[in-house]
């Protein structure tokens, strides 16, 4: 922020209720302090009738209901050659859920875990008490009992679920989320949707035990499995410094290791569209197909223009790419590649009887050397960009370093649900995530699709997006969801430790 737009900032962020009083001296307080507390004003929680409302507002008549079961369960699962004891939806990853736009999902959900979960939504702008987030917009599902999910789909897109609890992202618990549009399909002849994970739960650790250590020895600790502080810190360029706080023994796509990948029946020149989705706890993906160019369509979700086709996309945590190839006359692998760290996933994608290879080390090492697309190479496309508008309140989110105990904090503080930034709805916002770390953050918004304000052309929208170490990005959206909706690092460790605070509705 520079010192020119400070003072029009707080106005805006405070000019309702200083004005409203009538009061210049509150102004003028206001004015010291961005961090001075607001007035406590009535919130709108996830029981208030303006969440039925905007359900109600968002649900065709005569809507089609799709039930769907899901059970949260601990069992064995093959990798690929590698057997783990896990948490999962009774496979890897859960079976899709896939609706179309406008349709209700109907999803019980069923606890048969050791300890309470959640599923959270990622990326659809829900009904509030529909969102998953314990403490926040639901009490957690006790271990042993069940709870049913019920909301209108409101966007088409590539999206995905997960638990909202601890670090159960790091286990099996996740599963793609496919919601289609009527238009879809003009421009590809089949789909292939992929999910790539980071992995080490039940080889000898699991995620709760690489949190404890996390917590109990800081960032500079000694050698203990899934840990990586021994030999220094994984590093990537592209990602602008530290590449992880946590060493995977494996890289899954769809479920299977690199080396016992599943492989899809394509045929020479069909067009495949990709929806890649990146469900790692600390990893960030280099995703392509070596030597075969990319059409970039979707960003989390939503259109996009690319600048060009990309050799390879840069996928964070959290994040998902739509994008569009045409099978040439070999096989060929889908690659993620560990960004900074070692390792990849693939699935093989076969060219009638040419098969793609298993070994693909010299396709990766291809891909390392691939100009690589980011958020700055997209725009929202013409039908979902948000029209220029000066924002009627600005947050900032300083991202902090943590401390002797692995506490990452937003603005200084730890996560408390009783706590927020305030918004209004109607309100055009604008959240300024400020990175004062030495790590990048994938910074998440729930309930809502942002555009990433770009340096010249508008930027794609988005509901996560990488900020690197000392950079500032700048989001905005339009007010128009009303509840309690947690932003947060979909870094679950540092998520968990607690780089996460509320976007707050208030009447
Ligand atoms: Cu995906 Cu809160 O997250
Ligand atoms: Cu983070």
């Amino acid at each position: 922020m520079t010192p020119a737009e400070r003072p029009s900032t707080l106005l805006n962020r405070r000019g309702f209720l200083a004005l409203g009083a009538g009061a210049t001296a509150a102004l003028g307080l206001a004015a010291c302090s961005s961090s001075a507390s607001p007035p406590p004003q009535a919130k709108v929680g996830p029981t208030s009738p303006l969440i039925a409302r905007a359900e109600a507002a968002r649900r065709p008549a005569g809507a089609v209901v799709r039930p769907v079961d899901l059970t949260a369960q601990v069992g064995e699962l093959d990798l690929g050659g590698v057997q783990v004891r896990t948490w999962s939806f009774g496979q890897l990853p859960g079976k899709e859920i896939r609706l179309k736009r406008g349709e209700v999902l109907q999803a019980k959900l069923s606890n048969r875990l050791p300890q309470p979960t959640t599923i959270h939504w990622h990326g659809l702008a829900l009904r509030n008490d529909m969102d998953g987030v314990p403490d926040l917009t639901q009490p957690a599902v006790a271990a042993g009992s069940d709870f049913t999910y019920e909301f209108t789909v409101p966007e088409a897109g590539t999206f995905w679920f997960h638990p909202h609890v601890g670090v159960q992202l790091d286990r099996g618990l996740y599963a793609p989320l496919i919601v289609e549009d009527p238009a879809d399909g003009g421009d590809y002849d089949t789909e292939l949707v992929i999910v790539f994970d980071d992995w080490l739960d039940g080889t000898g650790t699991d995620p709760d035990a690489v949190l404890a250590n996390l917590k109990q020895n800081g960032m500079n600790m000694g050698a203990m499995p899934g840990m990586d502080h021994m030999g220094g810190m994984p590093k990537s360029d592209l990602l602008g410094g530290d590449a992880g706080d946590v060493t995977y023994p494996h890289f899954l796509a769809n479920g299977r290791t690199a080396t016992a990948p599943t492989s899809f029946p394509g045929k020479p020149g069909q067009r495949i569209r990709l929806r890649l989705i990146n469900a790692g706890a600390d990893t960030a993906f280099r995703v392509g197909v070596p030597g075969v160019p990319l059409r970039v369509t979707h960003t989390d979700g939503f259109p996009t223009t690319a600048s060009g086709d990309a050799e390879a996309v840069l996928l964070g945590m959290g994040e998902r790419i739509d994008a569009v190839f045409t099978v040439p006359a070999t096989g060929v692998p889908v690659l993620a590649i560990a960004e900074g760290k070692s390792g990849y996933a693939q699935v093989l994608v076969h060219a009638g009887n040419s098969r793609a290879g298993t070994a693909n080390d010299s396709a990766a090492e291809l891909l390392k050397k691939a100009k690589v697309q980011t958020v700055q190479d997209f725009s929202a496309a013409p039908q979902v960009d948000l029209k220029n508008r000066a924002p009627d309140v600005t947050h900032d989110l300083k991202l902090a370093s943590p401390g002797a105990k692995y506490d990452w904090t937003i603005n200084g503080k730890p996560y408390d649900p009783a706590d927020g930034l305030p918004v209004r709805q109607r309100q055009r916002v604008r959240l300024r995530f400020v990175n004062d770390s030495d790590m990048y953050h994938p910074m998440h918004l729930h309930g809502h699709t942002f555009q990433v304000r770009g340096q010249n052309a508008p930027g794609p929208r988005k509901d996560t997006v990488l900020v690197l170490p000392r950079r500032t990005v700048e989001v905005d959206f339009d007010a128009d969801n009303p509840g309690q909706w947690l932003t947060h690092c979909h870094n679950a460790y540092h998520g968990e430790s607690t780089m996460m605070t509320v976007v707050s509705y208030v009447e």
